[in-house]
């Protein structure tokens, strides 16, 4: 199986991450998935952003969970965003996008969809059952894999629907990992880059099962490539993609 290539967070390293703008880039470069994280407003409505807050990547501040749609509705993207490299006021125009928003823009298309739910440093009574309403509205189940940091959250989504596919974003390497794949019922154990190295070995033989964060640099992919992970994610897919090919010659 050919090693997948994920945008994180659209493609975070040269485009605001968590953006259209940033998935549609990522998606003109060939990537396989995006990944994208998600919190509730104060609405109990779903928006595609990494932070509890809003204030490292937009150009306002404030809980999300204390914030209601409407409220975002005008936020634009943070200042820091003008150093990047290919930065030009169109960018401005970029808004916080709702969960729907950003599917309903890749229904059909052939792209793997990564939904992290960030339940672990801010608590989301309901969450599971949001998110869920939206992709099965949009009768994208199949497409989607569901992540999170917080265990009880992808228990919380099985019990909704048995048929979801569930990762684990794991902190280590749990002991027999092959195990606990089969014991949680989860499609893949997503782990950091470092993780994977030091227990490369032990790993090897579940590698389809992994998607790796967050690998950014140029020597960290072939390594992955040679064991054959399921997924490299990363901020940097074109430079993934483009050493991908050459490996895959
Ligand atoms: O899904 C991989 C990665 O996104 C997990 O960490 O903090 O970037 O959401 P974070
Ligand atoms: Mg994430």
């Amino acid at each position: 199986m050919k090693t997948k290539v994920y945008g994180h967070r659209g493609a975070a390293g040269t485009y605001p991450e968590n953006t259209m703008l940033g998935f549609t880039k990522a998606v003109e470069m060939g990537i396989d998935g995006l990944e994208i994280d998600v919190h509730l407003t104060k609405d109990k409505k779903v928006v595609v952003i990494h932070d509890t807050t809003l204030d490292r990547t937009t150009s306002s501040s404030g809980r999300i969970k204390e914030t209601k749609l409407y409220e975002m509705q005008h936020i634009g993207i943070n200042q820091m965003y003008k150093s990047f490299e290919k930065y030009d006021n169109t960018w401005d125009k970029e808004r916080i996008p709702q969960l729907n928003e950003f599917l309903t823009l890749y229904k059909d298309e052939n792209v793997d969809i990564n939904v992290e739910l960030k339940t672990r440093a801010e608590h989301y009574p309901g969450i599971e059952e949001e998110v869920y309403h939206v992709v099965s509205s949009l009768k994208l189940i199949d497409q989607v894999v569901f992540s999170s940091f917080n265990l009880e959250t992808l228990v919380n989504l099985k019990n909704l629907d048995e048929s979801v596919r569930v990762a684990y974003l794991s902190e280590e390497v749990p002991e027999n990992p092959g195990a606990f794949i089969k014991e949680h019922d989860l499609e893949a154990l997503h782990l950091s880059f470092n993780d994977v190295m030091e227990k490369k070995e032990e790993l090897t033989e579940i590698a389809e099962s992994l998607r790796v964060w967050l690998v950014n640099d140029e020597e960290s992919v072939k390594p992955l490539l040679q064991m054959g992970v399921g997924a490299i994610i990363t901020d940097y897919p074109e430079m993934v993609l483009k050493i991908r090919s050459e490996y895959y010659l």
